[in-house]
């Protein structure tokens, strides 16, 4: 069946400790309880686009394990498709998340069933779908498969490149829109000087983030600033997903690069109140004008 937004990427169980401070090599220190939450970047990008109404299955790839379990139930409670989410003999992706006070977090990811995600099957997932959105945490030779077939099928192509990995040539051209944020933008670019030198390496548009200050989107010849509301960060665990998620469904529901940002300005806000990365996502009712 054909899906208006089809995410590639990757679901992981999110064991997550909070604690005072993240422990340097050799140390050990003490945190409080270990809660599991559903995450990954891929499964967190399509619930975050599933919670705002847009119709999105995954691509991607859990173990026959209860972390799997956890994910297919947050994911259809969300009402994402999951008919594309293979079972495979690996276990289901880990991510050992520290969160610190001041709500910024640091991740460990073993990916575990995400590196089983082969490019075979992307072809017909992708047929029909208006939008695609592709992270990292899985193959390279699956993130640029999906990408070229996506953009020769005419589907808008989004790639939320996290965490940094090297695309080639020919793929980073396939772009539609390449998705950063300040860190892997001054990595691709090997400085933080000019961020529009991002559309040199062949996207059509680049949005990069801005963490609480917004986001800036970048097309041929123009930059456009747009501003976050100021909030209390909790826990900014998968807020850039939850940014990339928004943009893709309000690109598939038909608004211009500009609107779809500012309202993944307003859901990636959201999501750092609360704790979690796909239990934060809001509902369209919870946006300003929802
Ligand atoms: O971007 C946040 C996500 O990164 C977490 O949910 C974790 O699973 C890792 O993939
Ligand atoms: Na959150």
């Amino acid at each position: 069946m054909a899906h208006d937004v089809v995410v590639v990427g990757s679901a992981n169980a999110d064991l997550v400790v909070k604690a005072e401070r993240r422990p340097g090599a050799g140390e050990t220190v003490l945190g409080e309880d270990t809660v599991i939450m559903p995450g990954g970047k891929g499964a967190n990008t399509a619930v975050a686009a599933a919670r705002l109404g847009a119709d999105v299955a995954l691509f991607g790839a859990i173990g026959d394990d209860h972390h799997g379990t956890i994910l297919l139930d947050s994911l259809r409670d969300a009402g994402v498709h999951t008919e594309l989410v293979e079972t495979t003999a690996r276990p289901t992706g880990i991510a050992y998340i520290t969160v610190t006070p001041d709500g910024e977090n640091s991740i460990l990811v073993s990916p575990g069933a995400n590196h089983a995600l082969e490019p075979e099957r992307v072809e017909k997932a992708l047929s029909g779908a208006k939008v695609m959105v592709v992270s990292l945490e899985i193959p390279l030779r699956t993130v640029e498969r999906a990408i070229e077939t996506g953009a020769r099928a005419g589907v808008r192509t989004l790639l939320n490149l996290s965490p940094a990995a090297a695309l080639s040539e020919r793929t980073l051209a396939a772009l539609d829109v390449l998705l950063v944020n300040e860190h892997e933008a001054a990595w691709l670019l090997g400085s933080a000087d000019d961020p529009a030198k991002l559309l040199d390496l062949g996207p059509r548009a680049a949005v990069v983030t801005l963490g609480a200050r917004g986001a800036l989107v970048l097309t041929p010849g123009s930059a456009a600033e747009i501003a976050a509301p100021q909030v209390d960060a909790v826990d900014t665990t998968g807020a850039g997903d939850g940014f990339t998620g928004a943009l893709a469904a309000a690109l598939a529901g038909g608004a211009d690069l500009e609107s779809a940002v500012r309202k993944a300005v307003q859901v990636a806000a959201i999501s750092v109140t609360r704790p979690g990365a796909q239990p934060s996502y809001p509902t369209a009712a919870e946006l300003p004008g929802g």
